[in-house]
C-alpha cells in the first residue's frame, strides 16, 4: 500500500518523505501497540454483538489481532514510516493476514476515539505499576524509620539548626508524602477509567454500536458522555502529569537532604558503593549521583506538565493533530517516574547508612535545646515571652564564652533566674528535649512509635 492508498481516493500523490517523517508518531506510539490490540479485539467484538458484522468476521479479526501481537512480542514486527501511525500499522498488517476482512475492522470508529483509548489503557496499567513502586518505597521508609526511632538528628528551619528530633519522625514526614502521592494517582486512576472508544471522529456514528459493552471488556469504569469531549480531553494525562510532579518534589526534597547528608560539612551519612561513583581526577571522591540525578530529572515531568498544559489552552473542539504530541511527555514522565523511584528505593535500602554517632554529638553540640530552656521555666510559671527573652541572653553570653547550654554551672543557671534548678540539666539533654515534644504528631518518642504503628498499618492495607 502507497502512502496515498492510505487515505481515500481523494489522494492522488504520496505525501512529501520530509513531511511524511514529521507527520508519523509510529517512531514513539508503537509503545502503544499492546494496548491497541486490545482495544481493537475489544472494538471487534462490539461489532459481532451488535450484529455490525458476523461472528466468524469477528473471529477472522481477533485471531489476526492476536497473530500480530505475537509477531511483536517474537520482534517480528517493526513497522516504519510509512505506516505512519501504530493504529495505521496494525490495520495495515490485518488485512496482509486476515485478507479484506481486515478492512471491516475500522467500522464506526475513528483513529481520534482509538488512540484515547490506547493512551487511556497505557495510562491506567502504568499508574497501577507506578502505586506498587511508591509501596515498595514507603516500605524502605518504613523499615528505617522503624530502626532509628530513638535515633536523633538535628531539625532545621531556614536550614538553621532548630530543636532536635528522632531520625525516625523525619523519615515518617517522607511516608505521609508517599502517601498522599499513591492517593492522589488512585484519584487520578478514577478519571483515567473513561471510555473515548466509540465517539468516532468527533460526532459518534451512524452504526449501532454499544459503547458501554466495549468499555466493560477493555476494564473502563463508564464512558465519555459527549462525544467531542471525549477524543479532545487530555485533562487526565495532565492531572496524571501534575501528580507525577508532586511525587518528583518529594523525591527530589529527600535527594537534597540525602546530599547534604553525605557531604563532609554534614556527615549525618555514608554512601555504600552500590550507589555511588567516584571521580575520574579526585581519588579521594565518592559522588552521589543518585539523588543528584533525582533531584535532576524532576525538571523533565514539570516541563511535560508544562508542555501539556500549554499544548491544550488554544485548541478549538475537537481532535486536533497537536494532540499527537501528548504522547512522548506521557511515556517520558512514565519512565522518568518509575526510574526516580525504584533508584531512590535502591539507595535508601542498600545505598546508604546513617552515621548514629555522628548524629548524637550533632544534636549535643548546639543550642537546639534552647526552646527547651525556656518551655521550663514557663512550666514553672514564669510568662513565655519573658522567659524567651532571658534565654535569648543566655545563649549570647554562651557564644561569647564559647560555652553550651550544658556546660553552665547550677550558680551560673540560678543567678540568670532563681527559678532553675538541677533539673534542667535533665530538661535540656537531647533524648529528653525529643521525648518531650509529645504533642500529637510531635517528635516525642511515644508519638513516633504510635505513627508508625498507623503508618504500617496503613501501608499493609493498601496492599491489598
Ligand atoms: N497518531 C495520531 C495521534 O497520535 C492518531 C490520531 C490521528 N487522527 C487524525 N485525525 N489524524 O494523535
Amino acid at each position: 500500500m502507497t502512502q496515498a492508498q492510505t487515505w481515500s481516493q481523494r489522494f492522488e500523490k504520496a505525501l512529501h518523505p520530509a513531511i511524511a517523517t514529521f507527520n508519523a508518531s509510529i517512531g514513539f506510539d508503537i509503545e502503544l501497540i499492546e494496548y491497541d490490540l486490545t482495544g481493537s479485539v475489544a472494538h471487534a467484538k462490539m461489532l459481532v454483538k451488535t450484529g455490525i458484522i458476523s461472528p466468524e468476521e469477528g473471529q477472522a479479526l481477533v485471531n489476526g489481532l492476536e497473530t500480530i501481537r505475537e509477531e511483536y512480542r517474537q520482534g517480528q514486527f517493526n513497522p516504519g514510516v510509512d505506516a505512519e501511525d501504530i493504529h495505521f500499522a496494525v490495520e495495515r498488517r490485518l488485512t496482509e493476514i486476515a485478507g479484506d476482512v481486515g478492512k471491516k475492522l475500522h467500522t464506526g470508529r475513528s483513529r481520534n476515539d482509538q488512540v484515547g483509548t490506547d493512551t487511556r489503557l497505557y495510562l491506567k496499567d502504568q499508574i497501577q505499576q507506578i502505586r506498587t513502586q511508591i509501596l515498595e518505597f514507603q516500605g524502605v521508609l518504613l523499615d528505617l524509620a522503624t530502626n532509628h526511632v530513638h535515633t536523633l538528628i538535628p531539625g532545621y528551619t531556614h536550614l538553621q539548626r532548630a530543636q532536635p528530633l528522632s531520625l525516625a519522625h523525619h523519615l515518617l514526614a517522607y511516608v505521609e508524602m508517599a502517601h498522599r502521592d499513591w492517593e492522589r494517582l488512585g484519584e487520578v486512576y478514577q478519571r483515567v477509567n473513561t471510555s473515548p472508544l466509540g465517539c468516532g471522529a468527533l460526532a459518534g456514528t451512524t452504526f449501532p454500536i454499544d459503547r458501554h459493552y466495549s468499555a466493560e471488556l477493555l476494564g473502563f469504569d463508564r464512558v465519555y458522555a459527549n462525544s467531542l469531549d471525549g477524543v479532545s480531553d487530555r485533562d487526565w494525562a495532565i492531572e496524571f502529569l501534575s501528580a507525577s510532579s508532586l511525587i518528583l518534589v518529594h523525591l527530589s526534597r529527600l535527594s537534597e537532604e540525602i546530599i547534604f547528608w553525605a557531604s563532609q560539612e554534614f556527615g549525618f551519612i555514608t554512601l555504600t558503593d552500590s550507589c555511588s561513583t567516584g571521580s575520574s581526577i579526585m581519588p579521594q571522591k565518592k559522588n552521589p549521583d543518585v539523588p543528584e540525578l533525582v533531584r535532576g530529572k524532576t525538571g523533565r515531568v514539570f516541563g511535560h506538565l508544562q508542555g501539556l498544559l500549554v499544548l491544550m489552552k488554544g485548541l478549538p473542539l475537537a481532535y486536533n493533530k497537536d494532540l499527537q504530541e501528548d504522547k512522548e511527555a506521557l511515556f517520558d514522565a512514565v519512565k522518568t517516574v518509575k526510574g526516580c523511584l525504584e533508584a531512590m528505593t535502591i539507595l535508601l535500602s542498600q545505598g546508604m547508612e546513617f552515621r548514629p554517632q555522628r548524629l548524637a554529638e550533632a544534636v549535643a553540640e548546639d543550642f537546639s535545646n534552647a526552646t527547651d530552656v525556656a518551655d521550663y521555666l514557663a512550666t514553672k510559671g514564669v510568662p513565655f515571652r519573658e522567659a524567651y527573652n532571658l534565654v535569648g541572653k543566655v545563649v549570647r553570653t554562651c557564644l561569647e564564652s564559647g560555652k553550651l547550654l550544658k556546660d553552665l554551672t547550677l550558680d551560673e543557671w540560678k543567678s540568670l533566674h532563681p527559678e532553675f534548678d538541677v533539673d534542667i540539666y535533665d530538661a535540656i539533654a537531647p533524648l529528653q528535649v525529643v521525648a518531650a515534644r509529645n504533642s500529637y504528631g510531635g517528635t516525642g518518642f511515644e508519638q513516633v512509635k504510635s505513627a508508625l504503628q498507623n503508618a504500617r498499618d496503613r501501608w499493609e492495607a493498601a496492599q491489598s
